[in-house]
């Protein structure tokens, strides 16, 4: 038992230890943009698990992608920086991303396979040329249905373009196909069809922002907000859409735009969420960097209020007449934890270089990080605990086994040696006793027959029987030459039935007559207990508990549950004992004789499997004679014997002396008498019982 424990709590560790592997972890994207003058060698790239090198553009006549020369220069440094400064980063290729990408070049681009095939084989040829691992469509004006649909097909194609690239040349890893996508499927723009997403590109940079828009002059809060009570114009709808439509969470990449709006409000004392403006600040777009905004916040000085509002996930703050609302560290996080709980694929930095000393990008990536140290933490004090109740539950259970085990033990060499403990049994209720008329028995027995008679015990005849109700059992007729009066016979019968054992005839009932007592017994169809004593053999099961009997005396039967006294009980034990050990009837004086001598052995018998292990088997002899020694003063008590005979250090049994003079008869009639407990010789397999008929 504590071995299957002990594995089974292996099983925990070794499950545990796989968890934070198999746990999903975002995949953390930053967009590069060569345009923006920020070094890529400035980069955090303990950060990120993709970058995104921006923006490459297509030729508007030959529909291939077209790098400047100075894109050339930066492209190949972009890939060459990551490989060395971390070569675990994911590179891809973002296409038309840039400022005003020309609607036309892409839409007719996607429009014919021709041009498509043009795109498609100079993507490839570029993308491995400056060793990129993917590429990227960041082109967002697909605003027709025809567009959206052709980009599909684009997507197809581009994907049997890449396969077969790969399959071409087994040294190199297929390359990674993404897009950039609406918020939402049902947007105007960029909502390509969602089949062609899920089957042709590895994931999805969802553009999760810019829901207000400068041109709401009076809506000043939610540019990327990701709850919005008033509007569906929210990550959280928009993310959902794409689910409902098909798209499994983790082909959805969520965006933390590291920027945010600017807005003149009308009033800069009313400059909650959702306040009046007159329009943009700063810029003509409103649009502000969050590396801008930490520097104006610092610039203006300590008393700008920075404000978060967890109904729409945004902060804000307003310095004079200017309102800023975006997501700082807050937000941020709350997003990123949104991200695992969708289990979306990750989130993607728009851009890298707007941050503010990594503020954001590192929130970003603790949020993820501590997500997973959580649920690590989780099992690291989980598990533990788990282990240590699975052990303790275990070990309680082996305890209390291991007690009943002690108690049955107890118990039953108790049972075995004490006649006292019997005496308690008496306590109990009135057993469910029948009382026979002399009609019944003598209907069963076909009126006490001598075909009937099973034998003669010392009380008087027994007989077999049948009730009507086809049940089998043993008739105990009370001799007439017993003494026993009526009394001791109610003695008898209460006594008997109050003894139920499972290694006991049950007594069923009795039958009183003006001339007969009788005990009606169950029947157990087994050999009596003298056949195998001195039939067959004593069967390797049996033999080491016939002689742990239930016994009492017939004083006990005639004293009706009074305590037994010593010496009868241990001269009916000694002779029961002797006569299981030597297979016969024994003379006391004899077998102290030879016991004397060192030649026990040769009383015993021989069918005994234990004659090779001697010392049993003369340790049984030897207490037998302990208890039929002349003087009873030296003889031990029921509980020294079954102390002896349950402990194998036979050094301490006592020496028996002489044992006391009375006849075979007079032994027999005493083990006779005591015959009603001790007519069951059991075992695990056995139960040899017999109404014993002597
Ligand atoms: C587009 O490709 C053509 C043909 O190669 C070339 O002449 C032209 O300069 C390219 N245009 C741009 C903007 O790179
Ligand atoms: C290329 O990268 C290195 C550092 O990795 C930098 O020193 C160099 O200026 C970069 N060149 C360009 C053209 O960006
Ligand atoms: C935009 O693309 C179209 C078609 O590719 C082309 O005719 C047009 O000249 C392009 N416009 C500019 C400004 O490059
Ligand atoms: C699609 O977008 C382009 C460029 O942004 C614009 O010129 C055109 O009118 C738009 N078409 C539709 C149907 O919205
Ligand atoms: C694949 O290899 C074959 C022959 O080597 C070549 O003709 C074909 O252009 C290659 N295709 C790609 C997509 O590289
Ligand atoms: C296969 O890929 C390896 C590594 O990218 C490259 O060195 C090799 O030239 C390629 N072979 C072909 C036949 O394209
Ligand atoms: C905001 O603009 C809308 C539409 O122009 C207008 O109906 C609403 O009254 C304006 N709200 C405020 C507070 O100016
Ligand atoms: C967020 O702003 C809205 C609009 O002003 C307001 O109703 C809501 O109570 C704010 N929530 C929190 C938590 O500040």
């Amino acid at each position: 038992m504590a071995s299957k424990i002990i594995i089974l709590v292996l099983h925990i560790f070794i499950f545990s230890e796989s968890l934070p592997a198999r746990a999903q972890t975002l995949i953390k994207v930053g967009y590069w943009d060569s345009g923006d003058g920020f070094p890529i060698s400035d980069v955090n790239f303990a950060l990120f698990t993709h970058l995104m090198c921006g923006f490459a553009d297509v030729n508007s006549t030959t529909y291939e992608l077209s790098l400047s020369p100075s894109d050339e220069e930066q492209f190949s440094n972009f890939t060459d920086t990551v490989k060395i400064k971390n070569p675990s980063i994911t590179t891809l290729l973002s296409i038309g991303g840039g400022n005003n990408p020309n609607y036309s070049t892409y839409s007719s681009m996607s429009a014919s396979s021709s041009s498509r095939k043009s795109f498609i084989d100079s993507s490839i040829k570029i993308a491995r040329l400056y060793g990129f691992q993917g590429l990227d469509l960041s082109w967002n004006s697909a605003n027709t249905s025809r567009d959206k649909y052709n980009i599909g097909i684009l997507f197809k194609e581009w994907r049997a373009a890449v396969d077969l690239e790969a399959r071409n040349n087994s040294s190199q890893s297929q390359l990674i196909l993404t897009a950039k996508v609406a918020h939402s499927p049902l947007s105007t723009a960029a909502a390509y069809p969602v089949d062609s997403i899920r089957q042709y590109l590895n994931w999805v940079h969802v553009m999760t922002t810019g829901y207000s828009k400068p041109t709401w002059k009076n809506f000043t809060g939610a540019h990327a907000a990701l709850y919005d009570p008033n509007s569906v114009s929210n990550t959280e709808y928009g993310i959902t859409e794409w689910i409902e439509e098909g798209l499994s969470a983790d082909k959805l990449v969520l965006c933390l735009p590291f920027y945010g709006f600017a807005w003149t409000l009308v009033k800069p004392e009313d400059n909650g969420i959702g306040a009046a403006a007159t329009g943009p600040a700063l810029y003509d777009d409103g649009l502000v960097t969050y590396k801008e905004i930490k520097n104006h916040i610092k610039n203006y000085g300590p008393n700008v209020q920075l404000m978060y509002n967890s109904t729409y996930v945004v902060n804000y703050c307003s310095i004079g007449k200017i309102w800023f609302g975006f997501d700082d560290v807050e937000a941020v996080r709350v997003k990123v934890s949104y991200a695992k709980e969708k289990k979306l694929r990750g989130y993607y930095v728009w851009e890298v270089s707007y941050d503010h000393y990594w503020m954001l990008s590192r929130a970003a990536a603790e949020e993820d990080n501590k997500n997973r140290q959580n649920k690590r933490l989780l099992w690291a004090i989980v598990l533990p605990i788990t282990a240590a109740c699975i052990l303790l539950i275990g070990f309680l259970l082996y305890y209390c086994c291991w007690m009943k085990n002690l108690k049955l033990k107890a118990k039953a060499s108790k049972d075995s040696a004490n006649s006292q403990a019997d005496a308690g049994d008496f306590n109990r209720t009135d057993p469910d006793l029948r009382e026979y008329s002399l009609a019944d028995i003598e209907a069963a027995t076909d009126r006490l027959s001598i075909e009937n008679k099973l034998g003669e015990g010392g009380y008087g005849p027994v007989y077999k029987g049948v009730l009507p109700d086809g049940q089998i059992i043993a008739v105990k007729k009370l001799s007439k030459t017993s003494t026993q009066g009526f009394e001791e016979f109610k003695n008898e019968v209460m006594l008997t039935a109050k003894l139920q054992h499972l290694n006991l005839i049950r007594v069923l009932g009795f039958c009183i007559d003006t001339q007969e007592h009788m005990l009606i017994y169950e029947y157990m169809p087994k050999r009596s207990l003298d056949y195998f004593l001195f039939g067959i053999l004593i069967s390797k099961q049996t033999q080491s508990n016939c002689w742990k009997h239930r016994l009492y005396p017939p004083e006990y039967v005639e004293k009706g549950g009074i305590t037994p006294t010593k010496s009868d009980v241990l001269q009916s034990f000694g002779g029961f004992a002797s006569k299981i050990i030597s297979g016969r009837r024994l003379s006391f004086d004899m077998a102290y004789e030879l016991w004397k001598d060192g030649k026990g052995m040769e009383l015993m018998d021989s069918s005994l499997d234990d004659t090779h292990s001697s010392w049993k088997l003369l340790t049984c002899l030897q207490v037998a004679l302990l208890c039929v020694q002349e003087n009873p003063n030296n003889r031990p008590s029921i509980l020294e014997i079954s102390s002896m005979l349950e402990n194998e250090n036979t050094a301490d049994i006592m020496t028996p002396k002489k044992p006391a003079s009375f006849s075979n008869k007079a032994c027999e009639d005493e083990q006779n008498k005591a015959t009603i407990g001790l007519e069951i010789c059991s075992s695990n397999e056995v139960t040899i019982s017999q109404l014993v008929g002597r």
